[in-house]
């Protein structure tokens, strides 16, 4: 067979292990040939391809990013766009195509799909986020990355007697926050689940320096929402093809707030792409090559509009349709972690 690969949305620690799995099974068990699509569905409306061969995927396992590289294009925006992607895939005599990416890019993946196109998905994204599949590659990463500058926050806010709030990344849900958080030792972790109580949050530190903790670590989900405005932290005003804005600012709004109601000297970090970039974590490898190999076995097998996912241990698919119609977010059962270390004020 001839398959297209593409990568899309935000860049993602396991993309290229997933490509390099896909590619070498299909090459070497499956005798197929493969043409990678550049910076995402941009790269399918221009055209712009390049042979993804053994050699080209060789040593690319453990690298961060993808050489596929990627954007935020978002083809259902474009007029006469989801028609264009059709006939240029068409004109590159594709068998099928493999999508690897995140609720936005997979909306398009979708929309392809019914208009013809015989694609499937594999679910990206640190956030987590992407319904129907337990674990995204990238999110273990994400957490290594959040829990390490945690653990070090710890250090020099105690030096200090210092608060210090830490923003992570996580959009519509909490899942870096809360792992990154509770395996970090934070004493405060804040996700967009759940709106922000200010008094709750200063009460809780207040309640540790007064017991001889004179530092306060709190980590806070970039998505979380403001507590006076209830809208979520931006830069600007400015919104990508998918309508997103770009979060940024609440851990410094917090910092700002926790100083003024406390009195406790207060800092914000904003960890910001640092968490998506560099080299993945083992277990991300593990779980981008299994699904690189489910992917390229639900090709061979006719299995078209369906997702791989993570079910436990099991590598299963589901409906794409499926995994776009909502997010995954941070349930009751997760909160009550957070709930369960606080103090009992
Ligand atoms: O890919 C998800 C994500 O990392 C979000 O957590 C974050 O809000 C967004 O991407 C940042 O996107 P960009 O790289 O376009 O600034």
């Amino acid at each position: 067979m001839r398959i297209g690969v593409l990568t899309g949305g935000g860049d993602c620690p396991g993309l290229n292990a997933v490509i390099h799995a896909a590619v070498k099974k299909g090459i070497i068990h499956y005798g197929d040939q493969f043409v990678g699509f550049l910076e995402g569905w941009r790269g399918v409306l221009e055209n712009k391809t390049v042979p993804l061969t053994l050699e080209k995927v060789d040593g690319i396992l453990e690298k961060g990013g993808t050489i596929l590289r990627t954007s935020r294009t978002n083809v259902r925006k474009i007029e006469g766009g989801i028609e264009k992607c059709v006939q240029v895939l068409r004109a590159n005599k594709l068998d099928a195509l493999i999508a690897i990416g995140g609720d936005d890019t997979q909306s398009v993946t979708n929309a392809l799909i019914q208009a013809g196109v015989p694609g499937v998905g594999v679910p990206k994204t640190i956030d987590n986020d992407l319904n129907g599949t337990d674990v995204c590659f990238g999110f273990d990463t994400a957490v290594m990355i959040a829990t390490e500058a945690v653990d070090r926050l710890h250090t020099t806010a105690e030096s200090h007697e210092r608060v210090i709030v830490c923003e992570v990344m996580g959009r519509d849900a909490g899942w870096i926050a809360l792992t990154a958080g509770v395996a970090g030792g934070a004493h405060v972790v804040l996700v967009p689940e759940k709106p922000i109580d200010l008094e709750h949050v200063c009460a809780i530190l207040k309640h540790n320096y007064d017991h001889g903790k004179k530092y306060g670590i709190v980590v806070v989900a970039e998505g979380a929402k403001l507590p006076d405005s209830g809208a979520q932290a931006t830069k600007g005003n400015k919104v990508d093809s998918f309508g997103h804005a770009q979060l940024s600012g609440i851990g410094e709004h917090l910092a700002e707030e926790i100083e003024k109601k406390t009195g406790y000297e207060t800092r914000s970090v904003n960890l910001g792409h640092t968490q998506r970039g560099g080299t993945p974590t083992a277990y991300d490898r593990m779980l981008a090559t299994r699904y690189g190999l489910a992917a390229i076995d639900l090709v061979h097998q006719g299995k078209f509009g369906r997702l791989v996912v993570l079910r436990g241990t099991k590598i299963e698919d589901i409906p794409l349709a499926e995994a776009i119609a909502k997010n995954r977010t941070v349930d009751d059962s997760f909160l009550e972690i957070i709930s369960g270390l606080e103090p009992k004020l």
